[in-house]
């Protein structure tokens, strides 16, 4: 006994100066057989525990023979296992940091099985398992919490203070449940720091305002794959440090005035893959300092909704992919246009471009016109953003081959001698009527169509400007094409 707590104090003496020295005490794993099914490995910060495709019983052993060594266990790992039942007690003794118990048919989770690593406990990971609500007298104590992934259970509401006890959480992921209703008080306890909440890929119906409400700290908020059929104003009073807000793939037909007038920091906002049909012109009202990023594809939208955009003048990113534009207003880019540096129309239903279309448009440098109707794309439209360019995409339209399409093979020029291969491979073709062939726009024959050939003029500043920006424009590209 009297050995025992000298090698105790021993330790604590020697752990402390390690503290003040920030040295660190030597970790050993224990013998291989001891801890068997089990592997351990050292890492810098501690040990790397890993059980895989076993039991309760034998993970109870191997937690046994770690207890009471004054270990650091970094990480600990249980995937695969049949686990049904966290037991209390079965990690007493034991310093975990990061504990994932994932894909282990866990459904209980015993009050006192978490409660002695609640102070050294960081990151929690239970997804993939059987849980069916969250299991939160096990997590009153883990008050040094600031992940928990809960993602890929069976859990179908969020009681009031379900969370409760867990005051330092920053990152709460429910991705992929069954949550159909969130108490009011759900959320209690989570105001003081939660950053990031993932309730995405559940039944939501609609917005839970009450229980988000108190949540101020909040920076992004994920509500993807629901089945909101509505957000109302008032959705989202509460969230005035929200910085980024998911609503894709719900069931949204319209976007009503106001609805994110409490948001005035959100950059950006995402609603693609809904059946948006209409867009108040005051729907983005509050949103004008700060909204960069604005995803509307995959709706059914039918006009660029200009008066509901023209107040985001700080707007860059607009997406409005497979949409059904047909036409697009020789203003629809007025008041607003000229910070965009992105904007996709592509799998539209658009016929033809006014001449002045694109003539706000300062900043383009990515340009998505891919899969339209449109048969001629006239110099004149192109030549306000030519220069700013460095990504355009007019494949998959019935382009007619003509003197106006000279900008493209010009402007691809300009581009040659900078890395941008996969603009330079692209097969972007027109049809040559009365030969009946295409022609890559690239080798457009224009001493044959008796054009007047434009002198392609490179300035070299320019051409050194565009280098440099080559790489961003592929990635926005790679981004543009996912
Ligand atoms: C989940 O664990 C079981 C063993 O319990 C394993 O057979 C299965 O492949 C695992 N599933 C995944 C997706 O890893
Ligand atoms: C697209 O809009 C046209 C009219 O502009 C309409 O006739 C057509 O039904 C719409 N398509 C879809 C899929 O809504």
């Amino acid at each position: 006994m009297a050995r025992v707590r000298v090698v105790r104090w021993a330790w604590a003496v020697l752990a402390g100066l390690c503290a003040l020295a920030t040295c660190e005490v030597q970790q050993q794993c224990p013998p291989r057989g001891e801890i068997s099914p089990c592997q351990c490995s050292v890492k810098k910060n501690g040990l790397d525990i890993l059980c895989e495709f076993t039991d309760q019983q034998h993970i109870s052993n191997a937690m046994g023979v770690l207890k009471g060594k004054s270990l650091v266990i970094f990480y600990l790992k249980l995937r695969h296992n049949n686990l049904r039942k966290l037991p209390g007690f079965v990690f007493l003794g034991l310093d975990i940091r990061h504990l994932t118990i994932h894909n282990s048919s866990l459904s209980v989770v015993e009050e006192a099985s978490l409660s002695s690593i609640g102070k050294m406990l960081t990151q929690l990971d239970v997804s993939q398992n059987s849980l069916t609500s969250v299991p939160s007298a096990a997590y009153k104590n883990l008050h040094q919490l600031l992940i928990l992934n809960m993602n890929h259970n069976k859990i179908g509401s969020l009681h009031a203070k379900a969370f409760e006890g867990l005051d330092t959480l920053e990152i709460l992921t429910l991705y992929e449940n069954k949550i159909t209703s969130i108490d009011a008080e759900a959320f209690t306890g989570l105001e003081k720091k939660l950053k990031r909440l993932n309730l995405g890929g559940n039944g939501l119906t609609s917005v839970p305002q009450k229980a988000l409400s108190i949540l101020d700290t909040l920076k992004k908020l994920e509500m993807q794959e629901n089945r909101l059929t509505e957000i109302r104003e008032g959705d989202f009073e509460g969230l005035r440090n929200l910085d980024s807000l998911g609503l894709a793939h719900n069931k949204l037909t319209e976007v009503p005035s106001r609805v994110f007038s409490h948001l005035s920091l959100l950059n950006s906002l995402e609603m693609d893959g809904n059946s948006i049909v209409y867009i108040d012109e005051d729907a983005f009202a509050g949103l004008e300092e700060n909204l960069q990023y604005l995803r509307l594809g995959d709706n059914n939208i039918h006009t660029i909704p200009t008066n509901a955009l023209r107040r985001l003048h700080r707007l860059r990113h607009l997406d409005l992919r497979s949409n059904n534009i047909s036409f697009i207003a020789e203003d629809a880019f007025a008041g607003f246009g000229d910070s965009i540096t992105f904007l996709n129309l592509q799998k539209n239903d658009i016929k033809s471009l006014p001449a002045l279309a694109f003539e706000n448009l300062n900043s383009l440098e990515t340009l998505n016109l891919q899969n339209n109707k449109l048969m001629h794309i006239p110099e004149e439209i192109m030549e306000p953003i030519v220069d700013t360019l460095r990504v355009v995409d007019i494949m998959d339209n019935p382009l007619m081959c003509d003197c106006e399409l000279q900008w493209y093979k010009n402007w691809l020029k300009s581009l040659r001698d900078k890395d941008d291969e996969m603009m330079q491979k692209k097969r972007t073709v027109c049809m040559m009527n009365h030969e009946h062939r295409e022609y890559s726009l690239q080798n457009l024959p224009l001493e044959k169509m008796q054009c007047v050939i434009k002198p392609f003029e490179s300035g070299t500043s320019k051409a050194v400007g565009i280098k440099a920006q080559s790489a961003v424009g592929l990635l926005l590209l790679t981004y543009m094409i996912y």
